[in-house]
């Protein structure tokens, strides 16, 4: 992609002449496409000045730091720091149900992490590291605070992306945002070209505020999380089965603060209603939902209520965006 080749140069000079020859950053890795593709192109610059990071929020989804771990060193050769974080992040969270109030606990956590890292490599290194990567986009700038006067439809914050809308006035770095401009295919686009294995570049978007926002409510109480990781296992392991993964921008499942009668081996149930959500998209800011056959859905349903015990009711979200939004919170 010869645009691509040109944003991927101009990116290259812009961050060498950012950070100059002696400071150091830090970036903070999801496992997902947009920062996966940040930390690599920063690295080229910065080769052992970058600092990589993994943080165990607690709102993973299941085998996630495992799985994002073996990939950053078996296939990235990346150096990654994984900290676990889940203790302190579900603790903040308890008994916080605003869906706002959520974010932007989350996005300070996040910056608490990325502070005492920065610390410890203070000691380590003799010197602090000054920048800090994020992979944010486009379409996160836009939905998180659009700039004023510029028009863009939307006027006021729509959700506050943990890396945008969620960063402290007194922040301790500079930060580096190479696709600030982008859009995830471009994103995409820039990934391949750095050489970054189609496993990553084709992974499905997942939010950096995680299963909090996919759990409605109080995402402590009882046992959702958990919950929501069985069921969201089986949904993406079905779709993968049938081949279908590729074809969807994003496929998840929602736990409802709602609990419905059921009838399972012949006793009647009183448990969880979880919601199916598939969306196909372009860049995230519109989204159809996703066709599945008859047989497909009909066939999860069976699986999940069969596994997950406290689960006895799935429903499937006909809803685009908008008027809905990608994630339900
Ligand atoms: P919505 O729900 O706003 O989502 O339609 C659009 C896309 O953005 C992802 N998303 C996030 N990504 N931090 C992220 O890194 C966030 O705080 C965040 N919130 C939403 C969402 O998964 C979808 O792909």
């Amino acid at each position: 992609d010869w645009n691509m080749g040109q944003v991927l140069e101009e990116q290259l000079q812009k961050i060498a002449e950012q950070v100059g020859p002696e400071e150091h950053a830090i970036c903070a890795l999801s496992g997902g496409v947009d920062s996966t593709v940040a930390a690599t192109l920063v690295h080229k610059v910065l080769g052992d000045r970058l600092h990589c990071v993994f943080v165990d929020n607690g709102l993973l989804r299941l085998n996630e730091q495992q799985r994002v771990m073996d990939t950053f060193n078996n296939h990235l050769h990346l150096p990654v720091t994984c900290v676990d974080h889940s203790k302190v992040m579900l603790a903040r969270l308890a008994g916080v149900s605003d869906p706002e109030a959520k974010r932007k606990a989350i996005g300070a956590e996040f910056i608490e992490v990325f502070k005492n890292y920065a610390n410890e490599l203070e000691a380590k290194l003799g010197k602090k590291p000054k920048f800090l990567v994020q992979g944010t986009l486009y379409p996160d700038v836009i939905e998180s605070c659009p700039p004023p006067g510029s028009g863009q439809k939307h006027s006021h914050t729509i959700k506050s992306h943990h890396n945008v809308g969620g960063l402290p006035k007194d922040l301790q770095f500079t930060l580096i945002e190479p696709f600030r401009e982008l859009f995830k295919d471009e994103v995409r686009a820039v990934g391949r070209l750095l050489g970054v294995p189609e496993q990553f570049i084709k992974r499905h978007p997942f939010p950096g505020p995680g299963l909090a926002v996919r759990v409605l409510g109080d995402v402590t109480d009882g046992n959702k999380l958990d919950t929501l990781r069985e069921v969201d296992e089986i949904f993406v392991n079905t779709i993968r089965e049938y081949g279908l993964y590729d074809d969807i921008w994003q496929a998840f499942a929602v736990f409802l603060p709602v609990k419905a009668v059921g009838v399972q081996g012949d006793q009647r149930t009183h448990s969880h209603v979880v919601a199916l959500r598939a969306v196909t998209s372009a860049d995230g800011m519109t989204a159809d939902w996703y066709s599945f056959t008859p047989a497909f859905l009909r066939d999860v349903s069976n699986r999940i209520c069969n596994k997950v015990r406290s689960v006895n009711r799935v429903v499937y979200d006909i809803t685009s965006k908008p008027p809905g939004t990608i994630e339900w919170e």
